[in-house]
């Protein structure tokens, strides 16, 4: 048998469950992987509200990006052996807060020898959310990048990013948070009323790029800094950022390969701000659903 935590009916956490189920069965093009680490993230506790529809029949396993080690392979599969360390997101319908979880094949990557599971865990979604905002309009050296929501699992991630490419990177989060904004090479701005007023003193002419982790007013509130109203991009409000003359999150289908190298070179750390076990997952997505995380929460089985 094997624990995963699904939730039961849409709505609230009193939804959550953790059950046994026996050890799920790799099909055509799917690995079995045994789960060392999990990533929380946000849309965990949306697709259990039922924001990104009803359909799925209940129980819904919850989790969607995973480390682990390969168990099992499924019919057609090739790419990868059973004990070699991999992570990637979890295949459609699957969920990763479980002791098994399947993958497609093809979506997961080798993890780097150099990172842990619990790090891997966090890139399948929001390393390579970062990666994909960072990438969407290339910046040059020494241009400004602002992060609206710089202390969260993306933001965080993002303004690393920024970095090492050299940009000018300013992060807007709370203050409890300047430690770690500040530990990217970030210059820290506090969110709130006075946040665009610090940063428009910081950059006289303009951001060159806004990366949005936030969305609604705050979001309304630092789009005029941009220096075009199409060099902002959102992952977390894509009507607003559209309304504002902006893009929503487009993917790079090479965006997951290249962000885990680049972690795997150590030259971009994710933060983990806390491991949970399994039975305590509900804390772990309470963490999260509270939207003031501190860089990523993972779940190790
Ligand atoms: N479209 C996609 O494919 C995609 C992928 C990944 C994530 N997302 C979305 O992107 C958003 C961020 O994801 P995440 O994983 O980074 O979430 P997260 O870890 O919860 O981080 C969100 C951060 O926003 C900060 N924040 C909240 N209100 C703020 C404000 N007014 N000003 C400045 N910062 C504020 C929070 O910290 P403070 O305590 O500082 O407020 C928190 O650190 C979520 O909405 C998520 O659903 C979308």
């Amino acid at each position: 048998m094997s624990r995963a935590y699904v939730f039961n009916q849409y709505g609230g956490p009193e939804g959550e469950e953790l059950i046994e189920r026996p050890v799920p069965e790799p099909g055509p093009g799917e690995i079995l992987v045994e789960v060392r680490a999990a990533g929380v993230n946000p849309v965990d506790w949306k697709i259990r509200e039922g924001y990104l529809g009803r359909e799925a029949d209940l129980p819904v396993p919850m989790g969607r990006e995973v480390a682990g080690v390969v168990a099992a392979l499924g019919p057609g599969v090739e790419a990868f052996a059973v004990g070699e360390e991999v992570l990637g997101p979890v295949a459609p319908g699957q969920g990763g807060f479980a002791d098994h979880a399947l993958l497609r094949a093809e979506q997961a990557v080798a993890k780097p020898d150099e990172i842990s599971f619990a790090v891997a865990a966090t890139i399948p979604v929001a390393g390579t959310t970062a990666y994909d905002l960072t990438h969407e309009i290339e910046l040059e050296t020494g241009q400004t990048m602002l992060v609206l929501g710089a202390g969260g699992g993306v933001g965080h991630l993002a303004a690393e990013i920024g970095r090492v490419h050299k940009f000018r990177v300013i992060g807007i989060a709370s203050q409890d948070k300047r430690d770690l904004v500040e530990s990217t090479g970030a210059t820290f701005v506090a969110a709130g009323h006075g946040a665009p007023a610090a940063v428009r003193e910081l950059a006289p002419q303009g951001v060159d790029l806004v990366v949005d982790l936030v969305g609604g007013q705050a979001l309304r509130d630092v789009a005029p800094l941009a220096t075009t109203p199409d060099r902002i991009v959102s992952a977390a409000d894509p009507r607003t950022v559209t309304e504002l003359g902006g893009t929503g999150r487009s993917r790079d289908p090479e965006a997951f390969e290249k962000i885990t190298s680049v972690i795997g070179y150590e030259v971009i750390t994710p933060r983990i701000s806390g491991e949970y076990p399994l039975d305590q997952a509900r804390q772990a997505l309470a963490v999260v659903e509270t939207g003031h995380a501190v860089g990523k929460t993972v779940i190790v089985p």
